[in-house]
């Protein structure tokens, strides 16, 4: 692995914190490509390799899981009339039917379930929460894999997570079986330069790193200071001011009359096969 240098390290950071950069020595290409992160929706017509989906999907299954479970599938999604109709289910994001391959990512139990049935023996623990937890994170932990290993190969990717508006659409659409769920999308392609946004900056450290204990006034501070990063942020990118960091989010988790149909996830769940124990 070659060494990038200490001085795209500085410009790398100084990007993610938006302000004095953290001092660190070392930069290899894989904590480069880390820090490099930035979400891509507008591609260029390059098709994707097959060959090159199926590194991806090595990639993603070399995550770690849960006991080796392997609670997770992927569905990757060319068609244009089916990527269209996936597009409308997220609230018609147009990445969603625009870039080449979509994939979703799924919680996945039913593969376990059908085990059990085939080998005849009891596989109740399905029916909890901990195990529709474990498949989530599971699918989130590979498809985080699958996005570094993208993007290391100069592709662009942005997560969807507009899957969970209407997961019995979706589930229907990709005709997922009971116990699965679509934990998000990701929209995949090699990205249109002309329109590849900057690195955005991310809360300071002192937020979200804690030492031995939780420091429950961390946040005040740096969320004083990111709101300022945030606004030098648009304004740079000459992106419609969208209010204070703080109050922008706030306005996300304002009540299910904000969460685009997500408020209702506990009975899709329930229609589609997980109890909740
Ligand atoms: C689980 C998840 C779901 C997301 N869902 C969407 C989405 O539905 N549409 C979208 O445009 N971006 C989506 N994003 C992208 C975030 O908005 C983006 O990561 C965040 O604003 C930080 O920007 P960056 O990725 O460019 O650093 C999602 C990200 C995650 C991790």
């Amino acid at each position: 692995m070659t060494q990038a240098s200490s001085a795209d390290l500085v410009k790398l950071l100084q990007a993610r914190y938006g302000e004095a950069p953290l001092t660190a020595d070392a930069l290899n290409e894989t904590i480069a490509t880390l820090l490099n992160h930035r979400s891509v929706r507008a591609y260029t017509d390059k098709p994707i390799p097959e060959k090159t989906i199926e590194l991806i999907i090595a990639a993603a299954q070399a995550a770690s899981t849960s006991s080796n479970l392997q609670t997770w599938s992927v569905v990757a999604v060319t068609d244009t009339a089916s990527k269209e109709r996936l597009s409308q289910f997220a609230g018609n994001q147009a990445w969603v039917k625009n870039c080449p391959v979509f994939l979703v990512w799924i919680a996945d139990l039913a593969r376990l379930e059908a085990l059990g049935k085939k080998r005849a023996v009891p596989a109740e623990s399905l029916n909890y929460v901990e195990m529709l937890l474990m498949a989530t994170i599971d699918s989130a932990l590979a498809a985080q894999n699958a996005a570094i290993a993208a993007e290391s190969l100069g592709l662009g990717v942005v997560y969807i997570g507009g899957m969970r508006n209407q997961p019995e659409e979706v589930a229907k659409e990709l005709g997922l079986p009971p116990k699965t769920f679509a934990t998000f999308g990701m929209c995949l392609g090699y990205p249109e330069p002309a329109k590849l946004s900057s690195i955005r900056p991310r809360l300071p450290q002192s937020a979200i790193l804690h030492k031995e204990k939780y420091d429950a006034q961390a946040y005040e501070a740096a969320a004083a200071s990111y709101n300022a990063v945030m606004e030098g942020f648009y304004k740079a990118q000459a992106m419609k001011p969208q209010g204070e960091w703080d109050l922008h989010s706030l306005n996300r988790v304002r009540g299910p009359e904000a969460m685009t149909g997500r408020d209702r996830l506990a009975t899709a769940l329930k229609n589609l096969g997980f109890q909740l124990k």
